[in-house]
């Protein structure tokens, strides 16, 4: 493998071993694809101010995030069908945070399950969920996730209705699955993804099989979650699941401060401002430039993760400069389980941790409290 310096390498090599349905799906943003280009563009306007001959002997990264020491304010996001990335990605996704001392949070549409990630892994994992319209399902997931001791839900409210990614439509990714030619042919000319996906028995979404009636393939379980969107989604449903959740309870994708003050009302524990990696709401402004008013506003009270187009330590720094208590990394990890599975993932996060290490040398700073707008060059 080329000699990998940062997680636009991982991307590349990425590129190579992944089949291009899958590389699409984590890629694609909805619609014109401009919210997912702003998220990127406006973290990129954000200049760090240098500051020289300051004793920057004593840098440590670690911070808390939700009660919990981290070795880097990183959070692995919650992704949809990362084990089609690489075989058993989600698990070797959850090791290689466990490896870096960070949180990793399992999807609800993952393909390995809670279970399978609470017996391959020791430490304590974040569960992400999706309200569907059997609420039952929905208590027994929750229930699920408690007896697997996850350390944190993160309720995703950005999704109760999903928008349309074009790229995926036309390579079938879509429901139920329409398989083209061309994508049998180019997932044969990846030896290294292929191989993994035919040894392992997980191949559809784990936390759905063997739990919704009659459903046991990935084409009928897509079918089911399709058919699960609750457009009636709303502030009712977070009540009847905070009383159902003891533990630490994350409301993702906020993007507004009205938003942001009714989470809090509603007992979030923290927020992540989100707009879903511009996969949902095509012309929402960028996550970046949503932070800052919305830190204003609540920033006293409670945890605000970020959310949004980081692939670098100095993005990192930017987030944190404006407020946020840790930020969720989604496409960045990705790249680095399909390039190179839990070794990848391990990478991805140290190439960011050792870039946020020495930006914060450059700017003057040795402690992660100590990132505020200081850092911040006009
Ligand atoms: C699901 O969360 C997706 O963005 O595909």
């Amino acid at each position: 493998m080329q000699t990998i310096t940062s997680v636009q390498d991982l991307r590349e090599v990425y590129k190579r071993r992944v089949p291009k349905m899958f590389i699409d799906y984590a890629e694609s943003g909805s619609y014109s694809e401009q919210t997912l280009k702003w998220n990127r563009e406006d973290l990129q306007k954000i200049r760090l101010k240098q500051k020289i001959l300051t004793d920057v002997s004593k840098r440590d990264t670690k911070t808390t995030i939700a009660g919990k020491q981290v070795n880097v304010p990183l959070i692995l996001a919650p992704i949809g069908l990362c084990g089609m990335q690489r075989a058993d990605g989600e698990i070797l996704a959850a090791k290689a945070a466990n490896e870096a001392g960070i949180p990793f949070t399992l999807s609800t549409m993952s393909v390995c399950s809670i279970e399978d990630i609470a017996s391959e892994t020791k430490k304590p994992f974040w569960f992400q969920l999706y309200v569907m319209k059997d609420r039952e399902f929905i208590r027994n997931l929750i229930a699920r996730a408690a007896a697997a001791k996850c350390s944190a839900l993160v309720l995703t409210v950005d999704l109760q209705i999903l928008a349309q990614r074009h790229r995926d439509i036309k390579n079938g990714l879509s429901v139920p699955p329409k398989m083209k030619f061309v994508n049998v042919v180019d997932m044969l000319t990846k030896p290294r993804w292929l191989a993994g996906i035919l040894t392992t028995k997980r191949r559809s979404f784990g936390n759905l099989v063997g739990h919704v009636k009659g459903m046991t393939n990935a084409g009928s379980l897509g079918e089911w979650t399709a058919s699960q969107f609750d457009p009636a989604l709303n502030w009712e449903d977070v009540k009847w699941i905070r009383k159902l959740w003891k533990g630490k309870l994350i409301i993702k994708g906020i993007m507004e401060v009205p938003d942001a003050r009714l989470a809090l009302k509603h007992g979030a524990d923290g927020i992540v401002v989100s707009n879903h990696g511009g996969r949902q709401l095509d012309r929402a402004p960028s996550s970046i430039s949503a932070l800052p008013k919305i830190v204003d506003a609540i920033g006293d009270k409670t945890e605000i993760l970020f959310d949004g187009g980081i692939r670098t330590g100095q993005d990192l720094m930017r987030a944190l400069a404006l407020g946020a208590k840790g930020a969720m990394i989604g496409r960045a990890f990705v790249y680095g389980l399909g390039a190179n599975g839990q070794e990848g993932v391990r990478t991805a996060i140290e190439c960011i941790r050792k870039e946020l290490d020495m930006s914060m040398a450059l700017c003057g700073v040795n402690k992660i409290s100590e990132i505020d707008k200081r850092v911040l060059a006009d």
